[in-house]
């Protein structure tokens, strides 16, 4: 019998803002998962944190001009606090940027290395006399000789979409300097990924639990023959390998990222101040260790990094690796690269997080792509929520208070059918739990608050207590109870409702476990506390932002007006996406001294990346707006006919507050 759990979810990149698609894909499962575990108090650990190195990483930062670390710092945090907001609730959220992180990559890799078991390979590469460096597939940029096009990447041709290598490139030229680069010898390390493919293959074979999504894409795999992998790179940003000789060199993001696992429970429990129980986890046989990942990582999840952990000994496998497939945005796929997903830290602000938790979990991606839309949301908030979960808890206590004094009235029974149906619905939604089928769960739960509202009604306290005071109590003593069930029953998947419905019942989270479902729990006589509408009606406007005001001829104006409005220059410094708004960009301005914050309906003509850094010309002494509730304080100039839109900008370089005249 297994009995200790290690949950991992996939360290996202700290490059990027979260979105909808990550949550989906995997943080609410996993978060769903360990919460239902915790209240069936299992021991169980949830491991995540920033993903913190990569090409893409030191690209962003080259782009924006600052260093790598400032990029990770910025995001690290941003992303921490948004999945504290949306209630991920991780035992730790470290990052690989870290020391113990470093050392405990650098370990590994010598336990391989030690043991003879890596490969070492000498290729020719591009290299960098003026910058001193290999120039790794996105640091070159040339023409791709498949289709001509002429800023191809070293890596892929977004043109024509092939696949390449930086040496295929035609008149290859350094990202970082333009220089030309030339070929020269390097020595990298590789993971013999092909020799494991038999013990992958009868390991797999055992898990017959395994998502079907999961188990065919690595038999597509086998099917291929997995190939030996570069586990070491040329490039400055990451974990250095540790080896004399391999200057300039770092361990591949992809084989330590993963590591990432092991040393953020290390920092767990240094942090807890048990430093030796993290070894109680990865080296436990009674440990389910499970990773929940979105389906792009299955390959690293399922194949290479249980090959890294059968190649080191001692560390225990995945049990299971239950991937999600992508959720999609209104049709178009959620994807922090084309800066049209809807950001957690932006809807969060905006609405009840829970909402937010529930929409994506009654509609998770689990055995096909999914879809958000605004209407779905609405709908889930309004018909669901708060017609069936809120309507439940609402009408319950607002009858105690009105009829029973805010009290919890007195009960003469013991029991009554409904707690049986409760309490088997709890056993049907476990079940679903267990089995990773989450959509489910939701489902099933919300059944046991249908089941509720019929109990309700079919009682009809309202015309009982009429007649009978004393079985009126008993129905509405039921019901509270039944308030009580719902709150835990539902807070896996709604933790602030239901933490908000305890309040109500003015009681409190001790003895708070799942086992409660379905049982007697409330003290009759406790006074209750203040009710409040869990769900408000939504009605999410589809307003488009409006049209830049034209000026009619006849509004002609002299010289004296025109000079009342203010040109200025301004930087860029950061842009970013409006959520359910296919036009807006909100931009963060320098202007001399001065930021500002301006909001612009330019996203269907710029990328927010393609905003940053450059010095466009504002109305600066425009009075202070709001477009789709964000605040607005000055407005771009911008060319624009027939669908086509340019920017206003200056023609030389000058100061970020030149008056434009
Ligand atoms: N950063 C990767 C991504 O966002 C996931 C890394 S998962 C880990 O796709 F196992 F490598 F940590
Ligand atoms: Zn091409």
């Amino acid at each position: 019998m297994k009995n200790k759990y290690l949950v991992t979810a996939a360290l996202p990149y700290a490059n990027g803002y979260l979105h909808l698609g990550h949550i989906a894909g995997a943080y609410l499962p996993a978060d769903i998962y360990v919460r239902f575990k915790r209240l069936n108090n299992e021991d169980i650990i949830f491991i995540c944190g920033s993903d913190e190195h990569g090409t893409a990483i030191e690209i962003s930062a080259m782009k924006e001009k600052v260093t790598p670390k400032e990029i990770i710092d910025r995001f690290h945090f941003a992303n921490k606090e948004a999945f504290e907001k949306i209630g991920i609730a991780f035992d730790i959220y470290s990052r690989t940027s870290n020391e113990i992180h470093h050392k405990t990559s650098q370990d590994f890799f010598l336990n391989l290395y030690d043991k003879g078991i890596l490969l070492q390979k000498t290729e020719k590469q591009l290299y960098s006399e003026k910058d001193k460096r290999f120039l790794a597939d996105r640091f070159v940029e040339g023409t791709c000789p498949i289709c001509g096009y002429e800023e191809a990447r070293g890596d892929q041709c977004e043109s024509c979409g092939s696949n390449l290598s930086p040496l295929e490139l035609k008149n290859p030229k350094s990202k970082i300097s333009g220089d030309t680069p030339v070929i020269k010898e390097s020595k990298n390390f590789y993971f013999p990924l092909e020799k494991f493919q038999p013990k992958l293959e009868a390991w797999l074979k055992t898990k017959t639990n395994w998502k079907s999504n999961v188990k065919n894409y690595c038999e597509g795999w086998f099917k291929t023959g997995l190939k030996d992998r570069a586990i070491t790179r040329d490039l400055d940003w990451g974990v250095k390998v540790p080896l004399k000789d391999y200057d300039g060199k770092v361990i591949y993001v992809w084989f330590e990222a993963p590591i990432g696992y092991i040393s953020a429970t290390k920092e767990l429990f240094i942090e807890r101040n048990i430093p030796d129980k993290w070894k109680e986890y990865w080296f436990g046989k009674d440990v389910s260790m499970i990773h929940f990942i979105g389906k792009d990582n299955i390959i690293f999840h399922a194949l290479v990094f249980p090959a890294m952990l059968m190649a080191h000994g001692e560390f225990i496998l995945p049990e299971n690796v239950p991937a999600n497939e992508f959720l999609n945005l209104e049709g178009g796929k959620l994807s922090k690269s084309k800066g049209h997903g809807i950001l957690v830290k932006d809807i969060v602000k905006d609405f009840n997080p829970d909402v937010v938790r529930y929409t994506l979990a009654s509609n998770l991606p689990e055995n096909k792509d999914a879809d958000f839309s605004w209407d779905d949301f609405q709908t889930k908030n309004n018909n669901e929520l708060a017609a069936i979960l809120g309507n439940f808890i609402n009408r319950t206590t607002v009858f105690a208070k009105t009829k029973f004094d805010n009290k919890i009235p007195e009960r003469n029974t013991n029991s009554d059918e409904i707690f049986d149906i409760i309490k088997n619905q709890s056993k049907v939604v476990a079940e679903c739990m267990d089995n990773y089928r989450f959509r489910d769960a939701v489902n099933e739960t919300m059944n046991a608050l249908r089941a509720a509202n019929k109990y309700f009604n079919d009682s009809e306290p309202w015309k009982v207590i009429k007649e009978d005071k004393e079985k009126c109590a008993n129905i509405i003593n039921n019901c509270l109870q039944i308030c009580y069930s719902a709150a835990v029953m539902i807070s896996p998947i709604l933790p602030y409702t239901s933490e908000k419905i305890l309040k109500v019942l003015n009681a409190d989270k001790n003895n708070f476990s799942w086992d409660k479902i379905g049982e007697i729990n409330l003290l009759s006589g406790t006074e209750l506390g203040d009710n409040e509408i869990l769900f408000p009606q939504l009605e999410i406007k589809k307003e488009e932002p409006k049209e830049e005001v034209k000026i009619p001829e006849e509004d002609m104006i002299d010289i004296d007006y025109f000079r009342k409005i203010k040109l200025r220059t301004a930087k860029v410094i950061e842009c970013e996406a409006v959520p359910k708004s296919k036009k807006l960009l909100k931009l963060q301005l320098q202007v001399g001294e001065r930021k500002k914050q301006i909001v612009a309906g330019i996203a269907e003509h710029y990328k927010p990346e393609d905003m940053v850094g450059k010095t466009i010309v504002i109305v600066d002494n425009l009075k202070k707006t709001k477009l789709m509730g964000i605040e607005s304080e000055g407005m771009l100039l911008a060319a624009k006919k027939d669908g086509k839109l340019a920017l206003v900008l200056p023609e030389k370089e000058i100061p970020d507050d030149g008056d434009v005249s």
